[in-house]
């Protein structure tokens, strides 16, 4: 469905977010028929620009980032005549003029300020855009993690946006939540009467999340290393992830409805702490390997400074202190330079309670859900079957396996095209409100400084394989395993 004409303000413009994401996933929106006319699209940055040289960036990053037949001349031809560019200083009023006047032509279209930014400079693009008067009835402002390092400075950056916005105008973008299978987790536990009735700790075992990338540092040494897989990956994406598997079903898809189960659940969260954390926690730091066939370089080695004690590789046990979910422990595990990219939900129901099979049936397994986000989207559903082949009754276990590409052979949007235009489209249910991330903070909090306390340092382990072996101790130690990766 097409959305009212929009001017999108992109500040950080000529950056890697821009250039890998939000330019290639708004080019895919008007390949789908989205964007209507008079739509215009502005990139905002402190280079000297002109509204001709950012087309050429532009152009250049459409030819590295698309696929060759989503490349066509008169469509890219019709996206960049929708570029402008003004060059701007967050830290004075250079540009903001030009901005405005800009602006003003299309006072009447929605109107979304994008900080594709370093979070430092927040607060002063808020303000100038208050200043500069720049706010008019509809307008939204979108931003990017890190929402802060910790609880302390969420909330203050939290403060310092809300001193210009209001909660209804702020978007803040959690891409995981645009990826197609997450939605799908809602529709398959929502919209299917067979799973809500066995989602809960008398039916399940235990559930996994695992977001394993192969990718290492890329050249994202600066900020990574004073984050860590804990604040990139945890406190974010795999939190929103365990919210929407573990959350109440909500009286309806509105925001404020999924936002606030979603928060019931990171505020159950069982606290880890010095008392725990060794017990539920694993950090782990890659040395050199082998990715893709070739040698790799380890964490230290990228780094060039040679010493750090960031992990880049976390796997805790959670767990959910309320009725639905005592006792069923949610392993989570994410790191660079594993085995494989690779993220995916399994949801272990528990054992059958009693067996009519005598021992020649051989092992009966227990069902397993799988959502796997990516790569191969898709959803699989283990089940025991008699084996057809076999004389007497012989059991197997086999899934239903729906590979989304088999099944529908169509594209798979990228998160960001989704999310994009629910800002024009003022829908704020896959984005996080404040106080989800700050809840997700208050959980994170304690762990780092747990990990600080206590002197735990990240554990070894070689750039491609599945990461320490104390991780893999973690979950064998309550007698399962991780799921394993075929
Ligand atoms: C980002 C993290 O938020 O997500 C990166 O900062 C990570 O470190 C990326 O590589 C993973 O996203 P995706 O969509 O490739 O799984």
């Amino acid at each position: 469905i097409p959305v009212e004409p929009f001017d999108y303000v992109v500040f950080g413009g000529t950056g890697d977010l821009a250039e890998r994401k939000l330019l290639p996933a708004l080019y895919h929106r008007q390949l789908d028929g989205q964007i209507t006319e008079p739509t215009r699209i502005i990139g905002a940055s402190r280079s000297a620009l002109s509204h001709e040289e950012y087309r050429k960036f532009a152009d250049a990053a459409l030819k590295e980032y698309l696929k060759k037949d989503e490349y066509q001349e008169e469509q890219v031809k019709t996206f960049l005549n929708r570029l402008f560019y003004i060059s701007v200083d967050a830290k004075s009023d250079q540009g903001w003029d030009k901005l405005k006047a800009l602006l003003d032509e299309g006072k009447e279209r929605v109107r979304a300020f994008y900080l594709a930014v370093a979070p430092g400079i927040f607060g002063d693009i808020s303000e100038k855009i208050r200043d500069h008067k720049l706010i008019t009835k509809s307008t939204r402002i979108v931003v990017e993690k890190p929402i802060g390092r910790d609880l302390a400075s969420a909330l203050e950056l939290n403060d310092t946006i809300g001193k210009v916005f209001r909660e209804d105008q702020i978007f803040r973008i959690d891409h995981y939540l645009g990826k197609e299978t997450v939605q799908n987790l809602m529709a398959l536990r929502f919209a299917n009467a067979l799973y809500e009735p066995l989602w809960n700790a008398q039916y399940i075992d235990h559930i996994q999340i695992s977001v394993a990338e192969s990718v290492g540092l890329e050249s994202r040494a600066g900020y990574y290393d004073k984050a860590g897989a804990l604040r990139d990956m945890v406190q974010n994406h795999i939190l929103q992830l365990l919210c929407l598997v573990a959350m109440e079903v909500p009286p309806s898809m509105n925001a404020e409805a999924v936002r606030d189960e979603k928060l019931k659940v990171l505020r159950a969260l069982k606290p880890i702490n010095e008392g725990n954390v060794e017990k539920m926690t694993v950090r782990g730091q890659y040395k050199a390997g082998a990715s893709a066939g070739g040698p790799v370089k380890g964490y230290l080695e990228e780094l060039e400074g040679g010493v750090s004690n960031t992990e880049t590789f976390v796997a805790i046990k959670a767990e959910i202190n309320n009725w639905r979910w005592a006792g069923v422990p949610f392993y989570i595990r994410t790191g660079k330079r594993l085995a494989a990219r690779m993220s995916e939900i399994v949801i272990t129901f528990k054992p059958i309670p009693h067996s009519i099979f005598d021992e020649s049936a051989g092992r009966i397994g227990q069902n397993q859900l799988i959502i796997r986000l990516q790569p191969d989207e898709g959803v699989k559903q283990s089940l025991m079957i008699k084996d057809p082949g076999q004389g007497g009754m012989r059991l197997r276990n086999v899934s239903l396996d729906m590979t989304f590409a088999e099944a529908f052979n169509a594209r798979s949007a990228d998160a960001y095209e989704r999310l994009l235009l629910d800002v024009i489209r003022n829908n704020q249910t896959l984005f996080m409100r404040r106080d989800e991330v700050e809840a997700a903070w208050k959980w994170v909090d304690p762990i780092l400084k747990a990990w600080d306390g206590v002197g735990q340092q990240p554990q070894s382990y070689t750039a491609g394989t599945w990461g320490p072996s104390q991780a893999i101790a973690l979950i064998e130690r309550d007698g399962r395993t991780w799921h394993e990766v075929i």
